[in-house]
C-alpha cells in the first residue's frame, strides 16, 4: 500500500491508474479504524481494481465544544489494518494540504434541508463540513465508486444529494452497519464508553428492533399520532436506562421526508448521549403491501 500526503502525487497517481484504464473505489475515513472500516475497504477491493482510502480527521466537521482535539489518531495501526484489506494507496494530508487558505476562507458545499435536520440540528455546519471534505476528496481521487458506512445514515443521503445534484458521475454505495456481537454498532466514538457503558450501550439496537417489529405489524397505521406515541416510548426507555436521547423517529429511507401512509422504505433513526459518547444507530424496514 502506498502511504501519500501530497495533492499532487496523489493526482500524478490516480492519472497513472486511470491512463491504464482501471477503475477506483474510494473510502473516505476519519482513521482510529474498527472492523466497520475494515468491511468498507474489503468491500473497495472487491467493486473496483484499485481500492483508495483517505484519513483525515476533518476539523469543518466538528463544532466549536466537540472532540475535534481528543478524537484519537491512530495512524500506524490503522495502516496496517488497511494493507491488510488490500488497499492500494492512502491519503493522510494536512489540514493545511486540505484548507490552504484557512478554515473560515475555505469554499464550502451546503446541502440545504436535510443538513439541518436530525443531526444537523445539534450539530450545525456539521454536515457543511462533511459535504466540503468529501466533495474535495471526489475532486481529488476521481473515483468511480465512493463507499460509506449505513450507520451514518444521514450522512450518506447527504452525500448521495450532493453527489446527484452536483453531478459528480460517482456511484455512492451505502455498506450495512457492522455491529458488536451485542448488536451495538461499531464507531470510533464507542471507545469513549465504559466497558459498563458499552455493554449497556446495546440497547440502542434493542430499541431500534422492537420499534421495528411493531411499525411492521399490519395494524400499525403511518401517522402522525402512532408515531409520535411509538418514538415517545422508545425515547422515555432510553431515559429510564441512563441514556439522554436527541431523537428517535421514523423517516421516509428515500430522503428522510416525515412519512406518510402510503410510503413502503422506512427508517428508524436515533441519536443518544450515554456518558461520554453520542451514539447513532438506525434500522430500515419495509411496510408490506
Ligand atoms: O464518516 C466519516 O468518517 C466522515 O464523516 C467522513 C465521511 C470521512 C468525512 O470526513
Amino acid at each position: 500500500m502506498e502511504l501519500i500526503n501530497s495533492l499532487d502525487e496523489l493526482r500524478q497517481k490516480i492519472r497513472e491508474h486511470k491512463q491504464q484504464g482501471k477503475t477506483v473505489a474510494l473510502v473516505p475515513t476519519m482513521g482510529n479504524l474498527h472492523e466497520g472500516h475494515v468491511t468498507l475497504a474489503r468491500e473497495a477491493k472487491k467493486v473496483a481494481d484499485i481500492a483508495v482510502a483517505s484519513i483525515f480527521v476533518n476539523p469543518t466537521q466538528f463544532g466549536a465544544n466537540e472532540d475535534l482535539d481528543s478524537y484519537p489518531r491512530t495512524l500506524e495501526a490503522d495502516s496496517e489494518k488497511l494493507a491488510a484489506a488490500g488497499l492500494d494507496i492512502l491519503f493522510t494530508p494536512s489540514v493545511e494540504t486540505m484548507y490552504p487558505n484557512g478554515l473560515e476562507m475555505q469554499a464550502s458545499v451546503i446541502v440545504p434541508g436535510l443538513s439541518e435536520e436530525l443531526c444537523g440540528a445539534s450539530r450545525p455546519g456539521h454536515f457543511t463540513g462533511v459535504a466540503t471534505v468529501v466533495s474535495k476528496l471526489f475532486n481529488l481521487f476521481q473515483p468511480d465508486i465512493a463507499l460509506f458506512g449505513e450507520k451514518d445514515f444521514q450522512q450518506l443521503m447527504v452525500i448521495k444529494r450532493f453527489a446527484k445534484e452536483l453531478a459528480f458521475p460517482i456511484d455512492i454505495i451505502g455498506v450495512p452497519t457492522v455491529r458488536e456481537e451485542s448488536g451495538l454498532a461499531m464507531s470510533s466514538r464507542n471507545g469513549y464508553l465504559t466497558a459498563e457503558e458499552k455493554q449497556k450501550a446495546a440497547l440502542i439496537y434493542q430499541t431500534l428492533k422492537l420499534a421495528k417489529e411493531d411499525i411492521e405489524k399490519p395494524g400499525f397505521k403511518v401517522e402522525e399520532k402512532s408515531i409520535h406515541s411509538l418514538c415517545d416510548h422508545a425515547q422515555m426507555y432510553l431515559t429510564e436506562n441512563g441514556f439522554d436521547p436527541e431523537y428517535f423517529t421514523l423517516r421516509r429511507a428515500e430522503d428522510l421526508a416525515v412519512p406518510v401512509a402510503t410510503d413502503k422504505e422506512l427508517v428508524i433513526l436515533v441519536a443518544a448521549q450515554l456518558g461520554g459518547a453520542r451514539l447513532i444507530d438506525n434500522i430500515t424496514l419495509s411496510r408490506a403491501g
